[in-house]
């Protein structure tokens, strides 16, 4: 049954979207398991109380995280780059610290710790994943194989002392006792210390339609109003925000202890603007549906045309965004040959739910399709510099964000 009432203030929720049953956004199968695959319902609700945007229904975080997860921070020589300049800003501040402590939230395969191990600071990544956490430490980053809680928390301070800085990329969304995770990092931090993270923006995909946002993993859909209201159950604040130019448009947060820092102008400025922009108002996601159920009209037109038009056409990056577009648009197999992708564990088997074949980029390279559905259109900066050749040999990309398109080595 549809959740009721919100994660965070326990208020009544409205439903925004339901895209019908869903498998596993990362749950790319091997032809032994196709036949029992497991569905859950995606829904969103909206709470018009604190703002916070959410899943209706919740995956088990161990159905997800586990050790054959799919997702591997490092194969975007882009996010690495990324990262390597969030762990220098953080380092920066704590350089005058004597002996400071980093401990990050969902670290992957280290992606952003390598850069802290390798300064020789003290810090520790917290990673359930165990494929990606042992990738970590053959790296040299230090890293326990949990899921962080106030459990944790408690133990981390035992073991290792108060952190100057916890934090986290791409996984406070995901959590969805995230009250725990909060009261966790409160207790964790010393009287000084930060709490930086980023996820995907809500202002992002409600100005850009970006609804693949939206699947399991992603149980929360954050503001900084939303996120706000969440802090200040906490004793914590929201002490300065940055807009990031990734993962399809994030906003970093820095949160600090209430009254223990001044708050940046920004995050009053960013505050109104989403007043502005509605993200806490009905009508918006009443809009955002329309516009959401607009573009899969147009996507399978785009996609029906050309398969009628006798077109090679392959996805590009097998994404767990993609999960979400593929079934609630019914893509199949008989709109694209195969997905390609540079991620080992997801190559040779089945895209979750469709079933779409899954194959290394060199079958890409190979022989070029005609029409390459960008399903990493987040990364498309570093793509279409790298598919020149595609291009010029007169292939296309399709592209549904913000709207369906094509890019051809004209616009690229
Ligand atoms: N920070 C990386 C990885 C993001 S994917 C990046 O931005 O690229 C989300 C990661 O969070 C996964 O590796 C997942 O295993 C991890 N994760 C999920 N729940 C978690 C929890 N409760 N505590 C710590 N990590 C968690
Ligand atoms: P990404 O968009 O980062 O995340 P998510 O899974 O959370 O939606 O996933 C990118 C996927 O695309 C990943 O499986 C690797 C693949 N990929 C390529 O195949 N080629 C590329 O050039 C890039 C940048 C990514």
């Amino acid at each position: 049954m549809l959740r009721s009432s919100c994660l965070i203030c326990a208020s009544s929720v409205e439903p925004f979207i339901s895209f019908g049953k869903m498998p596993i956004a990362n749950g790319f199968l091997t032809a032994a398991q196709l036949a029992d695959e497991y569905f859950y319902e995606l829904d969103v609700v909206f709470c018009p109380t604190c703002g916070m945007v959410q899943l209706g229904h919740l995956v088990e975080p161990e159905k997800m995280f586990h050790e054959n997860y799919a997702f591997f921070s490092s194969t975007s020589t882009r996010m690495a780059k990324h990262f390597e300049q969030f762990a220098d800003s953080v380092a920066a501040v704590l350089s005058p610290r004597s002996d400071p402590l980093v401990v990050e939230i969902g670290s992957n395969d280290g992606i952003m710790l390598r850069h802290f191990a390798e300064r020789g600071t003290r810090h520790l990544g917290v990673e359930p994943s165990k494929n990606v956490a042992e990738i970590a430490s053959s790296r040299g980053v230090r890293t326990i194989s949990r899921f962080f809680d106030e459990d944790l928390a408690r133990e981390i301070l035992e073991q290792h002392g108060p952190a100057d800085a916890v934090l986290g990329a791409n996984v406070m969304c995901h959590i969805a006792n995230i009250h725990s995770v909060v009261a966790g990092v409160k207790r964790l931090l010393k009287p000084e210390g930060v709490l930086v993270f980023e996820d995907p923006y809500l202002g992002d995909i409600v100005e850009l339609t970006s609804y693949d946002q939206i699947y399991d993993e992603h149980v929360f859909y954050f503001s900084v109003r939303s996120l706000s209201a969440l802090f200040a159950m906490h004793d914590l604040e929201i002490v300065d925000v940055q807009r990031q130019p990734v993962h399809g448009g994030s906003m970093r947060y820095v949160v600090g202890h209430e009254g223990a820092r001044v708050a940046s102008a920004r995050v009053v400025r960013q505050t109104a603007k989403e007043a502005e922009l509605g993200l806490g108002e009905a009508r918006t996601f009443v809009d955002l549906r329309e516009r959401i159920e607009r573009s899969r009209g147009m996507l399978r037109q785009a996609l029906d045309s050309l398969r009628a038009g006798g077109n090679r056409v392959v996805g590009y990056g097998a994404t767990s965004k993609s999960t979400t577009v593929i079934n609630y648009c019914g893509i199949t197999a008989e709109h694209l040959e195969f997905i390609s992708d540079t991620t080992p564990i997801k190559q040779g088997k089945r895209s979750p739910g469709a079933h779409i074949p899954v194959r290394p980029y060199a079958e890409f390279q190979r022989q070029y399709p005609d029409y390459a559905l960008l399903f990493a259109w987040n990364h498309s900066q570093e793509i279409l510099a790298k598919e020149g050749d595609f291009m010029r040999q007169g292939g296309r990309f399709l592209v549904y964000v913000p709207e369906v398109h094509l890019v051809d080595s004209d616009q690229a």
